[in-house]
């Protein structure tokens, strides 16, 4: 066997603990795929006297990340830190300056300085590897990089956030409201530190930036991601979408559109019976359209020790193995600046939830107003409750352009008929 290859960890929580633990039961199947082994020779982490059940005494310990990343005797950092900024940027910059590589699992990190960590790695001739940034275990940035590398790719479509999954698929099955879930969810160790990344949006967002960079050899472009979460979903939505054949996903979703590229993140209604509308829990999904493999779904756990020491260690495999990529798929000067289409101009359908006052005439003088803006009503769903009292209206519209929606949905919302604002879920056919 060749030479072993040294790395050293950043960072010893759940997916740091998952790793050492994945190599050492695993290290027969793994070094001989490499065809030489993976040791460990450094570590950082915040508490040294912690008993986590490991030996680490024959492993130089640091305290200092950044100081490991540019003095330890390793070939690979593996940034398990997280963070978009401070020690972890520090940490990975301060290798690839050494030469060393990155391998990271922190998409925070490489949606907003995906390119300054590209351009150092190209000074130095380092690599950086990232399959546990995006969906857990599911091998996507392979896929990506790899397994669909002849085609062109029109549209990326995932279940990207575990914990905002986990969360939407107990509340349909079990009617529990949005809060009643949300603290289980974090108590099962998939939220993000800051779980409020998990329900806003904005952890699949950076997922979605990596993704969206791959598909269409652009240049990342985190801003230019319309970003909604689920925390305005009710269960009442989830009942109403059920009725109507639907089941109420946050995805994200980029695709190519005649003007550019449309990025956004959302809660959205999909047919129940579609294989998306079928991944539950904690489970991640990535459907990825193609002009000449079609379509190719992947789904798998998104989050977790297990799941996500693995794709840590596909990396390090292809490392160990002498194969490395450009770091968003091809060389950076030739990653493209494509426009991005404003979520105005975005074509869908929509499902509407409304309060009103139960009288006569109320439903005419809102499907005047959407008739006025060129949106037509496909169905509608208003069940009476007491007398006299407000109820609520729910009304799927055909295909329109969102400015159309959003401007009849002002109008909507200065009637006096009309109890509460507007609440607008996007629907997604395909
Ligand atoms: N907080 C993330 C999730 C973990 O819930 O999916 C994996 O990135």
């Amino acid at each position: 066997m060749s030479e072993p290859l040294k790395i050293a960890i950043a960072g010893l929580g759940t997916v740091g603990m998952g790793l050492l633990k994945l190599l050492q039961d695993n290290s027969t199947t793994i070094s001989q795929r490499c065809g030489r082994e993976i040791v460990v020779t450094a570590v950082c982490s915040r508490d040294r006297t912690k008993d986590r059940g490991v030996d680490l005494g024959s492993i130089t310990w640091y305290d200092n990340a950044a100081r490991m990343a540019s003095e330890a005797d390793a070939q690979v950092i593996v940034e398990l830190i997280g963070g978009s900024d401070g020690i972890a940027l520090e940490t990975c910059m301060n290798a690839l300056q050494a030469g060393r590589n990155v391998v990271t699992a922190n998409k925070a990190l490489l949606a907003h300085h995906g390119m300054t960590l590209a351009r150092a790695a190209k000074n130095s001739g380092a690599s950086v590897h990232y399959e546990a940034a995006v969906a857990g275990g599911i091998p996507i940035i392979k896929s990506l990089r790899e397994g669909l590398s002849a085609n062109n790719i029109q549209r990326i479509c995932g279940i990207l956030n575990g914990t905002s999954n986990y969360i939407m698929t107990r509340m349909r099955n079990e009617s529990l409201s949005f809060e009643a879930v949300l603290k289980d969810a974090q108590d099962l160790g998939y939220a993000e530190a800051d779980p409020i990344f998990d329900v806003n949006g904005v952890d699949a967002a950076h997922k979605l930036a990596i993704l969206a960079s791959l598909a269409f050899g652009t240049e990342i472009n985190f801003d230019a991601i319309h970003i909604e979460g689920i925390g305005n979903i009710s269960l009442s939505d989830v009942e109403y979408a059920n009725e109507l054949g639907f089941r109420i996903k946050l995805l994200g979703i980029a695709q190519r559109t005649e003007t550019g590229i449309e990025q956004r993140v959302h809660p959205c209604l999909i047919p129940a019976s579609s294989i998306m509308a079928n991944v539950e829990f904690a489970y991640n999904a990535v459907e990825v359209t193609c002009d000449f493999a079609e379509t190719v779904i992947h789904v798998g756990p998104g989050a977790g020790a297990g799941p996500t020491a693995s794709a840590v260690i596909a990396d390090l495999v292809d490392i160990a193995r002498g194969h490395t990529l450009p770091v968003f798929n091809v060389p950076g000067d030739k990653l493209a600046a494509l426009p991005t289409v404003p979520m105005n101009e975005h074509l869908g359908k929509y499902f509407i939830r409304l309060k009103v006052t139960d009288h006569s005439g109320v439903l005419a003088q809102i499907t005047a107003i959407l008739s006025k803006h060129d949106v037509s009503v496909e169905s509608v769903l208003q069940r009476a409750q007491d007398p006299g009292k407000p109820v609520p209206l729910v009304m799927v519209v055909h295909e329109t352009r969102e400015h159309r929606m959003n401007a009849a949905l002002l109008e909507i919302s200065a009637l006096d008929s009309v109890m509460s604002e507007p609440h607008l879920i996007r629907i997604e056919l395909h």
